[in-house]
């Protein structure tokens, strides 16, 4: 069972968020640190994932050996920075499927609208794991859980690369049974909705837009 936080500690994580944070980092070791950073993530997000065992025959002799039970579990990018971590998880999960979800800010209301969703079918019989590298304000969050929930999904867990402590306040507010799994909780946010020390716009920093 995970908290409702979980910060991964790990030397290795540390030290590539570390040189992601650096505004000297080039986009492709910011890339490929990502890759590598989400993989490690991965591994502590699916810890105690349910497991069955199944016959095999190893070279020596048959076996009930440990394998994962149920459905294939559910990655769900929150576009577009999540797709950074997906393609990581990805790698360590390759028959999970995938979905995609889109919001923007409205800027007059300030709500998150929805401008796609496309998400694999019996939401309900897998375990969904929704990634976005920055849980800020954490309103698009909280909203695309609301839609992943409104499909369906009834066991959801968040990967993030950095959280800030109002990001992880607001999804505790509204989706309380929820765990969160990332490298960083930063300090705050700025007044821009930046998360600080942060590392700039995650989006910008893996496409090398601007
Ligand atoms: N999104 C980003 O990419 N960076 C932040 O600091 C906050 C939101």
């Amino acid at each position: 069972m995970l908290d409702h936080l979980t910060v991964v500690k790990h030397p290795l994580v540390q030290h590539k968020l570390t040189i992601m944070r650096d505004r000297d980092t080039p986009t492709a070791v910011f890339r490929q640190l990502l890759r590598e950073i989400s993989q490690l993530l991965a591994y502590e997000i699916t810890r105690g994932l349910d497991m069955t065992t199944k016959r095999i025959e190893t070279p020596m002799q048959p076996m009930d050996a440990p394998t994962l039970a149920g459905k294939k579990l559910a990655l769900i990018s929150i576009l577009r920075a999540g797709n950074g971590l997906l393609d990581g998880v990805l790698e360590l999960i390759p028959s999970a499927r995938v979905g995609f979800v889109g919001l923007y800010r409205d800027e007059e209301t300030l709500e998150p609208v929805e401008y796609y969703f496309k998400v694999p079918e019996a939401l309900e019989d897998r375990l969904v794991i929704a990634v976005d590298p920055m849980l800020a304000t954490g309103n698009s969050s909280a909203a695309a859980i609301t839609k992943l929930k409104e499909a369906g999904a009834t066991n959801i867990r968040f990967l993030c690369l950095l959280a800030s402590p109002e990001g992880v306040a607001k999804m505790k507010e509204v989706h309380p049974d929820v765990p969160i799994v990332t490298a960083a909780l930063d300090d705050c946010l700025n007044e821009k909705g930046y998360i600080v020390p942060g590392l700039g716009d995650a989006g910008d920093r893996m496409f090398g837009t601007k």
